[in-house]
């Protein structure tokens, strides 16, 4: 009979491995799995119409790289985004506290295609708040997030860097909300993700129709 015995030794090693690894879940509290496209959406409140994020330029007038910006249309769901581990960890979903990197994922991007669509922090501003922009790289630190919980309601996150948390503040363009990152924490973005794929479940072709509104949203399309 040692087998069983060796069976569940090793049944009890993964578990704990398990509760270790806490495992980020979608909208549905299903696992959010690596590379797989989700919406990143912030969570509807008084003050949050809960619009989806999409690329737009950090100033009025047009330039490279672009920022991040909460749209102002509420049921918008934004730009789908893509999670991968910074280091190599052999696991298909994404836990908490774990170095990710975040890239947009869209077939359609008219302008500064010279960038990468990984979000960043813009190290490079001497601003206290330094904006999230799009143009990162794999490796560098100012390109690694990490999921973390809150408590606001289920399947429900924020997300941090070794700048500070993310956040929002109201932006260039008409006060729509602009990522950035903060130690305040009333500026705190809280945000679910949606499973891209069932978002657009209803009609055959709605992915291309989900980006092609997503990128009305480009302020210079
Ligand atoms: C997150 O990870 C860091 C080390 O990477 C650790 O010091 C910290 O306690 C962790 N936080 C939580 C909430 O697990
Ligand atoms: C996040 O929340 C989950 C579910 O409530 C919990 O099991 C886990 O310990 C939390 N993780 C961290 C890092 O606090």
């Amino acid at each position: 009979m040692k087998k069983p015995s060796v069976t569940s030794f090793l049944i009890t090693l993964l578990l704990s491995a398990a509760v270790c690894a806490h495992g980020t879940t979608e909208s549905n509290g299903n696992p959010v799995k690596v590379g797989e496209k989700y919406f990143m959406q912030p969570v509807k409140t008084e003050h949050n119409n809960g619009g989806g994020l999409v690329p737009a330029a950090t100033n009025i007038l047009p330039s490279c790289p672009l920022g991040i910006t909460q749209t102002r249309l509420p049921y918008q769901q934004g730009i789908p985004v893509t999670f991968r581990y910074t280091e190599t960890i052999d696991r298909d979903f994404i836990t908490t506290n774990t170095s990710i990197n975040i890239e947009f994922r869209s077939d359609i991007w008219p302008v500064c295609n010279e960038f990468s669509k990984l979000w960043a922090v813009d190290d490079s501003s001497s601003a206290k708040e330094s904006a999230i922009i799009i143009g990162g790289k794999h490796k560098s630190p100012n390109s690694a997030f990490k999921i973390q919980n809150v408590t606001v309601e289920e399947h429900t996150y924020k997300l941090t860097t070794s700048y500070g948390t993310v956040g929002t503040t109201p932006g260039a363009w008409l006060s729509a909300p602009q990522l950035l990152v903060t130690n305040d924490e009333s500026k705190t973005l809280v945000v679910k993700f949606v499973k891209a794929d069932d978002a657009n479940k209803a009609t055959t072709s709605a992915t291309s129709r989900v980006e092609k509104l997503g990128l009305r949203m480009f302020p210079f399309y």
